[in-house]
């Protein structure tokens, strides 16, 4: 399972042998990624990381969704995939970090895009959702990018460290996917740039 998204980015379902670099990543960016992602305090050994790889390949096994190690130049920095996907609703979250160092390169929004994608297309979801605390202005700026509409507000949805925070709940459906982009602007990787005019091409 590898998607080449560009000529510097690759998407790949983690296996067993990332295991070191990706409990490195995760303590590197202790600090950063405990803002806003809950799981930091279980995560403090190779053995969890190693832990959560099981799990990721144990969702792909039972064709729940995956998700996979973000490389940029070869190097891990970050992960992005599918929560488990609902089969009845035909809906799947995605959820996303990346190093602290590599933030503003639009890369995330790339491997995102890829996910909404994949999961129309290959996987015949009609919908896709992304829930962000409220305060997390990167990540939302991510989905607004993205064209996600924000549904509404989840009050007190999660708990980070003993502090509440609301969740805004951005979501997709096929059509509105399809009305964003076309067919077109899918094949040739198109997009919206950050708060800019609407000239579509990713550099
Ligand atoms: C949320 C998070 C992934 C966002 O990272 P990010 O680097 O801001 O997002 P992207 O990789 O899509 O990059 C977007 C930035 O790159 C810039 N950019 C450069 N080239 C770009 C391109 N080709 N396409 C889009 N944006 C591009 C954008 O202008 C934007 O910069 P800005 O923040 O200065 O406006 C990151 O902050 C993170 O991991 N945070 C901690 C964990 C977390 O919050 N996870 C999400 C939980 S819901």
């Amino acid at each position: 399972m590898e998607f080449q998204i560009d000529e510097d980015i690759t998407l790949r379902l983690l296996r067993s042998q990332d295991a070191c670099a990706l409990f490195k990543l995760v303590d590197d960016n202790r600090l950063y990624l405990r803002r806003w992602l809950p799981w930091l305090d279980q995560n403090t050994s190779l053995e969890d990381s190693k832990d959560f790889i099981a799990s990721v390949l144990s969702q792909f096994r039972a064709d729940k969704g995956f998700a996979c190690g973000i490389f940029f130049a070869g190097d891990l920095v970050g992960v992005c995939g599918y929560h488990e996907i609902d089969k009845v609703a035909r809906s799947v979250a995605i959820g996303y970090w990346l190093s602290e160092a590599l933030q503003g390169k639009g890369i995330i929004t790339r491997c995102t895009k890829f996910f909404i994608g994949y999961a129309f297309e290959e996987l015949g979801l009609t919908e896709v959702r992304i829930s962000v605390a409220e305060g997390n202005a990167k990540s939302r700026a991510v989905c607004e990018r993205l064209g996600l509409s924000n549904e509404g507000i989840e009050i007190d949805a999660a708990c980070l460290y003993g502090r509440y925070v609301n969740h805004v709940c951005y979501a997709m459906s096929k059509d509105d996917w399809r009305r964003e982009d076309g067919d077109a602007g899918k094949a040739s990787n198109e997009m919206k740039p950050p708060g800019g005019p609407p000239s579509r091409k990713l550099p």
